[in-house]
């Protein structure tokens, strides 16, 4: 009855087998190789499971077991033909357990479907993507706490526009890109949380009429339980959406931050210098320093949202339950996994590295009028002035300077009071950068002892 051309898998009511192209359309295995691990794991888990309860023996069950630690490890040594007529990973593996063990491996696949083997095999492969991020944003993190406590007194521009707004800490620039992170970093473990639900025994889509244990096979690998629904078992992949918006705004954030390197790093700037490790040379300006990590990392976000986009497209309006075009799912997630771990690393390791100028910021900080606010608040404190007279009043000291071409601690007593007769010298002492940082004592705010008790909470958070 069989036709050797058609699939040995599925084949049976087939008398040819698929054309080149159909063949070429359908097959995954060039790219869900990489579950090769999560499949064998799933399907290990699933024999155990057969043999407790009783749906197969426990011999044909070691064996089956055994035999996939095989193919496992033939994958690992690379070792194993891949082949594009069996389709699939969860194909190729059984092929081969087949030629291994013989006759028991065509009992592994009682009681299940490819259907919630794909999405199991899926789900620990994503799983173990977020663990991974986790861990990287975390050493991120770290590297952002020991800039900002090595600096936590370093003087800057703070920005509003692009403008110079207000002098801030570096140590606070350092830590708002903490809170993002961790903000990053609450959502990975939340949707880590909720995924955490085993489709394995949904089967096709229905369930089994054998009586399979799907608590065993949950807790085998590492689920807080099963999926209640089998339906919902094989079509959802909201964990794989919610990874990929997750790793969106990560990358988001990653690219902000990568752009103010980026600005910072140049002639004009000179707010930090970058490692040699992480820049590059111009193969024609002989003096060029490029931050191109920065800009990868700054560009990421293209592809990583682009995943996220792609996959939501995808996944509108399939109907329940699993449709082929869900095989469309891995090769975007598998892309934006990559490309996330790699723009973390590479931030890391630029952020650890990275020298800032504490010349240049204090100079910088002290530009531009940075200390307007400063002065303007001192009206309202040393002269009971309202907080918009003060603005104008202010406004018209800054103007003073400019037209004198000075900044507003180089203005004289006279000058001050030319323009209100009140003011006194002890005017002065708000002026400098540091007092202005110095005296932003508000919770959250951008006074040293404010980072300090920041990066101590965090030091908390991550013990
Ligand atoms: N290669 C398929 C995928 O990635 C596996 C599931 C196939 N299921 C099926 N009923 N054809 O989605």
């Amino acid at each position: 009855m069989t036709n050797t051309k058609s699939n040995a898998m599925w084949g049976g009511r087939f008398a040819a087998g698929p054309d080149a192209i159909m063949e070429a359309i359908n097959a995954s295995i060039r790219f869900d190789q990489r579950m090769a691990a999560q499949d064998i794991e799933g399907s290990r888990a699933h024999a155990a499971m057969l043999a407790a309860t009783g749906i197969i023996t426990d011999s044909d069950s070691e064996v089956i077991r055994e035999g996939l630690l095989t193919v496992l490890s033939e994958i690992e040594a690379g070792n194993f033909a891949f082949s594009t007529a069996l389709e699939d990973i969860h194909m190729n593996v059984e092929s081969r357990l087949k030629e291994i063990v013989g006759e028991p491996a065509g009992r592994l696949h009682t009681a299940r479907s490819r259907n919630d083997q794909v999405a199991t095999d899926f789900k620990l492969w994503v799983r173990g993507q977020m663990d991974a991020v986790i861990t990287g944003i975390e050493a991120l993190i770290k590297a952002l706490m020991a800039q900002a406590e090595a600096g936590a007194d370093w003087v800057m521009p703070g920005f509003t526009h692009l403008q110079t707004a207000q002098p801030v800490t570096w140590g606070h620039h350092m830590m708002a890109y903490v809170e993002m992170l961790g903000r990053d970093l609450s959502r990975f473990k939340d949707a880590r949380a909720r995924m955490n639900e085993s489709p394995l025994g949904a089967a096709a889509l229905a369930g089994t009429s054998f009586p399979i244990d799907r608590h065993m096979t949950a807790e085998a690998l590492g689920f807080d339980r099963p999926a209640a629904n089998s339906l919902d078992a094989v079509a959802d992949r909201d964990f794989a959406l919610e990874f990929l918006s997750s790793a969106s705004i990560c990358a988001m954030h990653l690219s902000r931050f990568a752009e103010e390197l980026v600005i910072w790093s140049s002639a004009q700037f000179r707010f930090v210098v970058l490692s040699d490790r992480f820049s590059t040379g111009s193969s024609i300006m002989p003096q060029k320093k490029n931050p191109d990590a920065a800009e990868l990392i700054r560009a990421k976000i293209g592809r990583i949202m682009g995943a996220m986009v792609g996959l939501f497209t995808v996944m509108k309006g399939l109907p329940l339950t699993y449709s082929k075009d869900m095989q469309e799912d891995k090769e975007q997630v598998f892309d934006a996994a990559d490309s996330l771990m790699l723009a973390l690393a590479a931030m890391t390791g630029m952020v650890s590295d990275m020298t800032a100028n504490r010349e240049s910021l204090e100079v910088a900080a002290a530009s531009g009028f940075s200390t307007a606010t400063d002065l303007a608040d001192w009206l309202v404190r040393a002269l009971n002035m309202p907080f918009r007279d003060a603005h104008h009043v202010t406004g018209s000291l800054v103007a003073l300077a400019e037209s004198k071409g000075c900044d507003l601690p180089e203005l004289t007593l006279a000058d001050m009071q030319s323009v209100h007769s009140e003011i006194t010298a002890a005017v002065f002492d708000v002026l400098g950068v540091h007092n202005s940082v110095n005296s932003r004592q508000s919770y959250g705010g951008t006074a040293p002892d404010q980072v300090r008790a920041q990066v101590a909470r965090w030091k908390e958070i991550l013990a």
